[in-house]
């Protein structure tokens, strides 16, 4: 029997206890290793002084998690360096802070090589690979070096960028070239697949010699866009749960006579969160009549701490919200909430659901699926109003959202003007529009395509020889 083996850098399967609280990813994902009963490999999170490549394995739910502990070193120079502070703003547009530097990629492939050294004994000959996301670019090429003729997928969850801001990274060739060690290359969006293709015939003198089929560096990989999505059906039960009535019923009873915008991200410097104060701001200082009838709550869960952009970032938005509230709070009232706490999917989806305009204006993004969860919260006879930027990967799918350059504040108060005054039957007809998308091309489609076209390799391949 086949079995999947799915390889990502955080592993996080279902806890057995508080599903909720785990990732719509992470289900998806789980529930597909329960299907072919395989397991899900990556690093645990923790790290040593010294590399030990000691496994850990530990089965829940049926998914078997299989994670090894970093060195420190690699910790540094693999996941803060090479991956966050160098692939994370490259690829997210962010030439200017990006950070080059050899200690880094060092550290990078040495961390690939052991996570493949590591995995190699748990490799069965007819397992299916699937790897996930920048930090494990090469780990294809490892696991081959190790003498792996498996069928090796690679899904990027990230944008991949322009062919002039790629070429920026010092050895952009190498890296594209452990691409081809893949059978198949998946991106989120066209664009994205389009300026990898770029890249390839352009930089790496490559052809394309089939729709999908690419060769360069002596080998050929299949490359397409595998749009993801949330886990719909499991996104309809969470909005009729407890938690998430008792969320919207509370955000619903502090928002009375107002409306609430919402927003939701990851603290990163890519989430156009600036802009999006600064929108606010604007919409506030242009419109007194307005400004005791909405509020402002934006959720951002602090992340990659040890970063300096992402210290500098926080503090900036410390500054803004704080300036927000100083220049338009009263004594009795507030128009903005900023909270960096993190909450479970069943209560976010509770305030989105009492949300009159979701904000989701990142500068850069793979997809961005608090876009399609706030979609799937809304309550279909009254629904709120999604204001998406139009350099989220959602966008493709998304269009009858008001879509908005994430870089101008002027713009997204524009959007957030014109989301109040819509009437209803004009958010009823985008929003069904918007949830249908949401319904079809969820993440059971994205991955059933994506494993669907990685089991069909070998066929073509076949084909191809004969
Ligand atoms: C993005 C990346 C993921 C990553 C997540 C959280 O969504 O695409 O691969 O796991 O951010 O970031 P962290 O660095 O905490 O894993």
């Amino acid at each position: 029997m086949t079995r999947l083996i799915v390889v990502s850098n955080r592993v996080n399967p279902p806890t057995g206890a508080g599903e909720e609280s785990v990732g719509g990813l992470a289900m998806a994902l789980a529930a597909a290793l329960r299907e072919y009963s395989g397991l899900w490999f990556g690093w645990s999170g923790q790290s040593t002084p010294t590399f030990t490549g000691q496994l850990s394995m530990q089965k829940i739910e049926g998914v078997t998690a299989a994670t090894i502990d970093l060195e420190e070193s690699d910790v540094e120079e693999y996941y803060n360096g090479y991956a966050n502070k160098t692939l994370w703003p490259l690829f997210h547009y962010r030439t200017d802070i990006a950070a080059y530097d050899r200690a880094f990629n060092e550290g990078y492939q040495r961390a690939n090589r052991r996570f493949a050294e590591t995995l190699r004994p748990l490799i069965e000959p007819d397992d299916l690979i699937w790897i996930h996301d920048y930090h494990l670019i090469p780990l294809a090429r490892e696991l081959r070096r190790l003498g792996l003729k498996n069928r090796m997928g690679f899904f990027l969850h990230v944008p991949w960028p322009a062919y002039q801001v790629f070429v920026t990274l010092p050895g952009h060739r190498q890296l594209v070239e452990s691409m081809f060690d893949y059978d198949l290359v998946g991106f989120q969006t066209e664009d994205y697949r389009q300026a990898f293709e770029e890249y390839v015939l352009s930089e790496a003198g490559g052809e394309k010699v089939g729709d999908d089929l690419f060769k360069a560096f002596g080998r050929s990989v299949r490359v397409g866009a595998f749009p993801i999505g949330i886990d719909a059906p499991d996104f309809a039960r969470l909005i009729k749960t407890n938690r998430a009535r008792r969320m919207r019923d509370l955000m619903t009873a502090c928002t009375v006579f107002r409306h609430l915008i919402v927003g939701v991200d990851r603290l990163d410097y890519s989430k156009g969160l600036e802009e999006r104060f600064t929108g606010f701001e604007r919409f506030l200082a242009a419109d007194p009549d307005m400004r005791r009838e909405v509020l402002m709550l934006q959720i951002a869960p602090v992340s990659r701490e040890s970063v300096e952009a992402y210290q500098e970032i926080r503090a900036r938005l410390d500054a803004i919200s704080g300036r927000i509230n100083g220049e338009y709070a009263d004594v009795d009232w507030a128009p903005f909430r900023y909270v960096n706490k993190n909450y479970r999917r069943d209560e976010l989806a509770g305030i989105y659901g009492a949300a009159r305009i979701g904000l989701v204006t990142p500068l850069r993004d793979g997809m961005n699926l608090v876009a399609k969860e706030f979609v799937a919260s809304q309550n279909p006879e009254d629904p709120g109003v999604l204001i998406l930027s139009r350099f989220a990967g959602a966008a493709r799918q998304m269009k009858e959202a008001l879509l908005v350059n994430p870089n101008s504040p002027d713009e997204i108060a524009d959007a957030i003007r014109r989301g109040l005054a819509m009437d209803k039957p004009e958010r009823i007809r985008r929003w069904s529009a918007l949830f249908d998308n949401v319904q079809r091309e969820d993440v059971t489609a994205w991955r059933d395509a994506f494993v669907d076209a990685l089991k069909g390799v070998e066929e073509r391949r076949t084909a191809l020889a004969s």
